[in-house]
């Protein structure tokens, strides 16, 4: 398996590139790209560990060459927001780059499962769609939001609230990725009766903000990397696994197709060989819940639009 890193020099990218190095299957090969000039050096350094996973570096003009023959590639490249600004706020500038760097993937490796951090997810995958479906390479099986976070944080949280362990606990999470499209589904969780329909309110709202939490006590100095980081190659290693033929992977991830709700949407896949092959009903919810996910429905129609208008002016500006 080779896996590409593209904004792999950042605060996401740097830690994710670590724990990929640490758990690729062996004989991988991981390739960091970014435009600050020392991404090879951070490849040097990664190159030290030993594992039997190899690593290069490439900046500037060398974006093909770290795309040639990639089988998964991870986009946390982009700017983060600063305490008061919505992850939609970083649309203008993350759009051009998500955009750009998409059109590489589709020209040097089209069959490559692309996994989108840059944010915000819920717009910038739908833009990766159309620059895709231009390029005539689109296949929805192969395109994934990284909406995984919100189950790593929603995990902490109940398992917290409910006094067990972290690794005994699984909290879906659907919907999208910001703020009131992200809808845990505590009804689901073992326990859930012994919490309180107010105390159930007052987690889903810390779930929904807690991205903010982090932008906050980071006061300017940008938005999660280290949790981001573990969530990006907790999905990437999945992806991996499934293209490798693994039975029953499954996660949490935003991608076109699979709900009634919007054209995308963040629900359960099973990995395959060919990318997600079987997104997973909802099932039963709770009320609650269930007034959560139609209200989130046209924020993330609108939200996709975004994506989708972007795209459209995009090329036509850039043929
Ligand atoms: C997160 O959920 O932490 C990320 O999407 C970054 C952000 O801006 O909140």
């Amino acid at each position: 398996m080779k896996v590409a890193v593209l904004g792999a020099a950042g605060g996401i990218g740097q830690p994710l590139s670590m724990i990929l190095k640490n758990n690729l299957p062996a004989g991988s090969s991981l390739s960091l790209f970014d435009v600050a000039p020392f991404t090879p050096g951070v490849a040097k350094d990664l190159s030290h560990i030993p594992t039997d996973v190899t690593v290069d570096g490439f900046t500037g003009d060398d974006l093909t060459k770290a795309l040639e023959g990639a089988d998964v590639v991870v986009i946390p490249a982009g700017v983060a927001r600063k305490p008061g600004m919505t992850r939609d706020d970083l649309f203008n500038i993350n759009a051009g780059i998500i955009a750009n760097l998409v059109r590489n993937i589709a020209k040097t490796c089209p069959k490559a499962c692309i996994c989108i951090i840059t944010n915000p997810v819920n717009s910038t995958v739908p833009l990766a769609a159309e620059v895709l479906k231009e390029e005539g390479v689109y296949d929805k099986h192969r395109l994934f939001g990284i909406s995984v976070l919100d189950v790593l944080r929603s995990e902490t949280f109940l398992a917290e609230e409910l006094g067990i362990s972290n690794q005994r606990i699984l909290v879906p999470v659907v919907g999208g990725h910001s703020g009131t499209t992200i809808v845990p589904l505590i009804s689901k969780v073992i326990g859930h009766e012994k919490i309180s329909q107010k105390r159930i309110e007052e987690l889903t709202n810390r779930i929904q903000n807690a991205g903010t939490e982090v932008v906050e006590a980071k006061a300017g100095a940008g938005s999660a990397t280290l949790s981001m980081a573990t969530a990006g190659a907790r999905f990437a290693l999945k992806v991996v696994k499934g293209l490798l033929g693994e039975p029953g992977v499954n996660e949490y991830t935003y991608v076109e197709g699979g709900s009634k709700y919007a054209p995308f949407f963040a629900q359960c896949v099973r990995f395959g060989k060919n990318g997600w092959d079987e997104a997973f009903d909802l099932g039963t919810v709770s009320e609650y819940e269930q007034k959560l996910i139609d209200e989130a429905a046209p924020q993330l129609q609108k939200n996709i639009e975004k994506g989708v208008n972007f795209a459209k002016d995009w090329l036509a500006k850039n043929k």
